[in-house]
This record gives C-alpha cells, sequence and structure tokens, in this order.
C-alpha cells in the first residue's frame, strides 16, 4: 500500500483555503516506522514529498497508527490521548492546523468555511413543535446539522426519568467504570456523566427505545441504530455549577473528535432534556451547517463564524449530527442541567466497536488529564 493515499474527488477552492492558511507554517513531518514524509503549503497548494524530511514540526508514528490517521479513524488528539503519537519537532500548537487540510487530501472532507454555509433561507435559531412533520424536521437537521424540538416528553415523564437518574447517580463511585468525574470549585469530586444508564434502567431503557425518540434519531436515515451495550450507551450528563475541573463543559468539540468517523458518523444523537437548560443551568451552543466539515484549530477567532444557544425546557428534545461543531459550556448559575443522549449509529459500528468498548474509553477515567488537551477537539455527546 501506497504510503500517501491517491487524493480523493475535492473542491479546489477547499484545499485552496487550507493552503493559504498553511503557508507561513514550515511542513510537517511524519516519520512512519521506516519512511519519512513531508507535507508541504507553497501558498496555493498543499504537496506530500515522500523521502523528504524537511518540516519544522515533525512527528513519529507507527504504520498502524497512520492507517488509522489516513482512515479517518483516530485524530491528532485521538493519537496522542493513546500515545500512538509522539512530538518530535514543534508542539500540538504546530501540529493541529494542519488536521482540517489533512482530513481533505485523505478523505475528502471539505474544510469549514462561514462563507459557504448555506442555510437555503432557513433560520438556525428556529424551534419546532412535536407535531411538525417529519420532512419539515429532516430538511431542518440536514441543513443546520442540529434541531430543537418542543414539547415531546411530558412532565410526569421526565420526572420519573429524573428519579432512575437520582437512584444511578446515589450509587455511583469514581472509577466505577460507569460514571465521569470532575473536580468542583471546593476541590470535591463532582460526577458529570452517567453511562450506560439503560442496562441498568428500565424507565430509562423504555426512555431510549420510544417511538418518539427513534422518529427524530432515524430522520435522515432509518438504518441508524441505538447501542445501548458499547459507546456508553446512552449517557445521562449533569452539568456541575461553579469552576470545574475535568470534562464537565465541554469546550467546542465535534463528537469524532478523537476518532471514528469513519465509523460513526454521520451518527444521529438525541438529547431528552430531563430538566430543561438555560445559561444558568448550562445549555448547548452549536455552529450551524458546521456538519460533515473540519473546523480549523482556532477557528473560535473567526467573528464571522454563527453561533446558535439553545434553551429548553423539560420534555423538549435536541438531536444533533455527531459531527457538528457544538460546545457545553459553564453553567452561569445553579447548574444541574441533565440531558440523556440517546445516539443513532450506523451499522457499521458493530462491526469495530465490541460490547462494552467505546472510543472514549481512553478518556473515561482521567478527564482533567483529556481536559488540558482540548481546545477545537474533544469526545462526547455534550
Ligand atoms: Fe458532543
Amino acid at each position: 500500500m501506497s504510503l500517501v493515499p491517491p487524493v480523493p474527488e475535492l473542491k479546489p477552492e477547499w484545499l485552496a483555503g487550507e493552503a493559504r492558511h498553511l503557508a507561513g507554517a514550515g511542513g510537517l513531518t511524519f516519520y512512519i516506522d521506516d519512511d519519512v514524509l513531508t507535507y508541504s503549503s507553497d501558498g496555493t497548494t498543499i504537496e506530500a514529498r515522500v523521502g523528504e524530511d524537511s518540516g519544522e514540526t515533525a512527528v513519529r508514528l507507527s504504520a498502524q497508527a497512520w492507517n488509522d490517521l489516513v482512515g479517518q479513524m483516530r485524530t491528532f488528539v485521538g493519537l496522542l490521548l493513546g500515545d500512538g503519537l509522539q512530538m518530535v519537532r514543534g508542539g500540538f500548537e504546530q501540529l493541529a492546523p494542519w488536521e482540517p487540510a489533512l482530513r481533505c487530501l485523505h478523505a475528502g472532507i471539505p474544510p469549514y468555511d462561514p462563507g459557504r454555509a448555506d442555510f437555503e433561507g432557513r433560520d438556525p435559531s428556529a424551534s419546532f413543535p412535536a407535531d411538525t412533520d417529519d420532512a419539515e424536521l429532516a430538511d431542518q437537521l440536514r441543513v443546520m446539522g442540529f434541531l430543537h424540538i418542543t414539547g415531546v416528553f411530558t412532565a410526569a415523564e421526565m420526572a420519573a426519568a429524573n428519579l432512575e437518574v437520582d437512584s444511578l447517580a446515589s450509587m455511583a463511585r469514581p472509577g466505577d467504570d460507569r460514571s465521569w468525574w470532575v473536580t468542583d470549585d471546593a476541590g470535591a469530586p463532582a460526577l458529570c456523566r452517567l453511562v450506560y444508564t439503560t442496562l441498568r434502567s428500565p424507565v430509562l431503557a423504555e426512555l431510549e427505545n420510544d417511538p418518539r425518540v427513534r422518529r427524530l434519531g432515524t430522520l435522515l436515515d432509518p438504518t441508524l441504530a441505538v447501542a445501548p451495550d458499547r459507546m456508553e450507551g446512552s449517557p445521562v450528563l449533569i452539568k456541575v455549577p461553579g469552576r470545574t475541573s475535568g470534562l464537565s463543559n465541554l469546550p467546542w468539540h465535534q463528537d469524532c473528535g478523537t476518532g471514528g468517523h469513519a465509523v460513526f458518523c454521520p451518527a444521529v444523537s438525541v438529547g431528552i432534556q430531563l430538566t430543561g437548560s438555560s445559561a444558568e443551568t448550562g445549555n448547548l451552543q452549536v455552529v450551524p451547517g458546521s456538519h460533515g466539515q473540519a473546523l480549523r484549530y482556532g477557528w473560535q477567532e473567526n467573528a464571522d463564524v454563527p453561533v446558535v444557544t439553545i434553551d429548553t425546557e423539560p420534555g423538549d428534545v435536541t438531536v444533533h449530527v455527531q459531527d457538528v461543531m457544538h460546545a457545553s459550556p459553564r453553567p452561569m448559575g445553579e447548574g444541574r442541567r441533565r440531558t440523556m443522549y440517546v445516539t443513532h449509529y450506523p451499522a457499521a459500528l458493530w462491526d469495530h466497536i465490541g460490547p462494552g468498548e467505546a472510543l472514549n474509553d481512553l478518556v473515561r477515567n482521567r478527564t482533567e488529564e483529556v481536559a488540558s488537551l482540548q481546545r477545537a477537539t474533544s469526545p462526547g455527546p455534550a
């Protein structure tokens, strides 16, 4: 197999934009077992030269890790977390800007550009009542990469689900492999996520299999299916108030930020809003129309990028395509937003991820270490 994969069909402007952006970056060299390869930009295009060792930035990785990177199974962050990539020259700040260009060259993934975003006359901030017809909801989700549907579940249904969450939370302990923890502003461990919840709660399992959830999770693809026993099943997020250390407040990310894009995108996550959400309790932010694309490291500094903040009531549902850029910022008040995420995956997931396995196995018990790597990427539904 050739070291450099054939370049897929691209629109010329995709690569030209990245080449301009990387013109002063000085090249990136990969040491791949006994091979060496350098990518460089001349300001108009990006070239790969096998056998050349001229990058100002350089990394070392195995042929398997290289294949995972090229095959969209691992990202730079995912490889670093799994000790699959070592920096030889430069640091992560020099490496990360190359990722959109490489994803474009290796897999034809377009780099995101707000100038190319086309909302087709739709309102990115729109919410829809639960009786909106499927075609309208599917069009909004296809264009924006996310949806907000109001009044899907009753107050009584959400109260019953919250009692189950109370029960699971009371049994959770740091290191139990069924929960995520952070350090709160008083220095104490605080629960921020329960995972594999539907394997332990029949009430939550019923919610996971509810026809209203299935309808919203399969708007774009009727073959997508839930995975209760892998990929952390259906987790419940609990927003911890105050300043926390760890991954309670997820910075901007795509859910394939550590890897797995080739296997589980475009998976669709249905977020059941158990408590509702606001700036005070913690809410969800998205870049509308960013799904299926790669956002540049540091894109937040670009004032032209649109951002939508979604506030919800208990019983509302949010839906997001997993690689839409999204974030879960720090609650400005009492926190405690609870959301149950039921993700619907393509069939390929079951060929690659076994029972009890998840991309987040690398993350669950080291959220503070992982948080230090986060800026443009991070794991898990927000
Ligand atoms: Fe997420």
